[in-house]
């Protein structure tokens, strides 16, 4: 699984840095290191969404925040995965 986290400037200034920071830390802390490959990628093209953007695999994540993260790696990754 590919992880590709947008940083273009809208989903900078909506916090792209941390949930970087936060999806490492999750693919850490769940011992994905293998599995799971971590990107930054230029602009998704959906700069009008709640929160930072990101793609996992060919799939487009929107809006995600430091609230809605956990959940969103839950299903997304985690129960993917698993
Ligand atoms: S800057 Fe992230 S979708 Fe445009």
């Amino acid at each position: 699984m590919t992880i590709e986290i947008c940083l273009g400037s809208s989903c900078h200034v909506k916090g792209s840095k941390k949930i970087f920071a936060l999806v490492e830390k999750a693919i850490k802390e769940n011992k994905l290191e293998k599995k799971v490959k971590i990107a930054g990628t230029l602009c998704l093209g959906h700069c009008d969404s709640d929160g930072v953007n990101m793609r996992i695999d060919d799939e487009i994540v929107l809006g995600i925040t430091e609230k809605n993260f956990d959940e969103m790696f839950k299903t997304r990754v985690l129960d993917v995965i698993k």
